[in-house]
């Protein structure tokens, strides 16, 4: 089966072909602005909340895709939640950001430091020359003891530290970079390590746009290998948004006759789990 797929995000415009669910023939990203062309076919419709289902299947696009049950930890500009998928299409919300989103979170601190937008990548490159232990910022603990993320305080602590030391020097950046990321990378990787091992799912797939980010892949990768974890990473240009995991994650819904009228609309209250 060929499925043409169409993502529009607010940032960019995609569009791919995939031949069953799982070979990308095509995968284009755009501008929005430059994407006027007319498609034709079948085009698997997604609510906004559905896009989390569509990082997730970034990870059957790789020669290595999961088996059901495991954990989808999806970090993006938008999302920061961990899901257990039990089988194809059934999802449980195992835990969320109660703030920001982690690319929202390297987004923020990218503009305090003034090092532009979009922070992840940025922050990435500036903490390469930067000292992780040079500043300790504090990791949010959850009291209810849930698998929760929180990133405002980890982002307003250092607002405080940039405020407290202004002028910064290139090297004071690169510190608060490091350090920054260090934190943000600890928070996501003990959370989802300890869900898998509380739910017993031996197997994790890490996606969304921060899922580009080494030091978190490293990281979990490292914890997951301790601990008898599969972990299951799509290459960095399936992490951010296009239109090839939208497809694959319409592909199976397809099959599973599911049909969306043109009268569709979008309900951005809609969850996945
Ligand atoms: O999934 P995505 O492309 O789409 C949206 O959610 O819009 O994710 C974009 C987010 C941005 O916040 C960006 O800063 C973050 O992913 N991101 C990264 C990296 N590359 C992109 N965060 C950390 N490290 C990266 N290398």
């Amino acid at each position: 089966m060929l499925v043409l797929g169409i993502e529009t995000s607010c940032d960019e415009t995609a569009a791919a072909v995939l031949a069953d669910g799982r070979r990308i023939l095509s995968n284009v990203v755009a501008s929005q602005d430059a994407v006027h062309a007319p498609y034709g076919g079948v085009v698997p419709e997604l609510a906004s909340r559905r896009h989390l289902e569509g990082h997730i299947y970034a990870a059957f696009l790789t020669d290595d895709p999961p088996v059901h049950p495991f954990l989808a930890l999806v970090v993006s500009g938008g999302h920061t939640a961990l899901y257990h998928a039990r089988a194809p299409l059934a999802y449980a919300l195992v835990g969320q950001t109660r703030d920001d989103a982690a690319g929202e979170a390297f987004d923020k601190v990218a503009k305090l430091l003034g090092l532009g937008f979009p922070g992840g990548p940025v922050i990435e490159r500036t903490a390469t020359t930067g000292d992780p232990k040079a500043i300790t910022f504090p990791l949010a603990q959850m009291t209810d003891g849930a698998a929760d993320f929180s990133f405002s305080g980890i982002k307003t602590s250092v607002s405080f530290y940039v405020k407290r030391h202004a002028p910064l020097g290139e090297g004071q950046v690169a510190d608060i970079a490091a350090s920054f990321q260090a934190a943000v990378v600890k928070m996501l990787v003990r959370k989802t390590v300890r869900a898998a091992l509380r739910t017993g799912v031996k197997r994790v797939v890490l996606t969304g746009g921060v899922a580009a980010n080494g030091p978190l892949r490293a990281g979990l990768a490292a914890e997951a290998t301790l601990h008898g974890i599969r972990l299951h990473v799509p290459p960095p240009r399936l992490c951010t948004d296009n239109a090839a995991m939208i497809t694959a994650a319409g592909t199976v819904r397809l099959r599973a006759g599911e049909r969306a009228p043109l009268s569709m609309n979008a309900r951005p209250d809609m969850e996945l789990a």
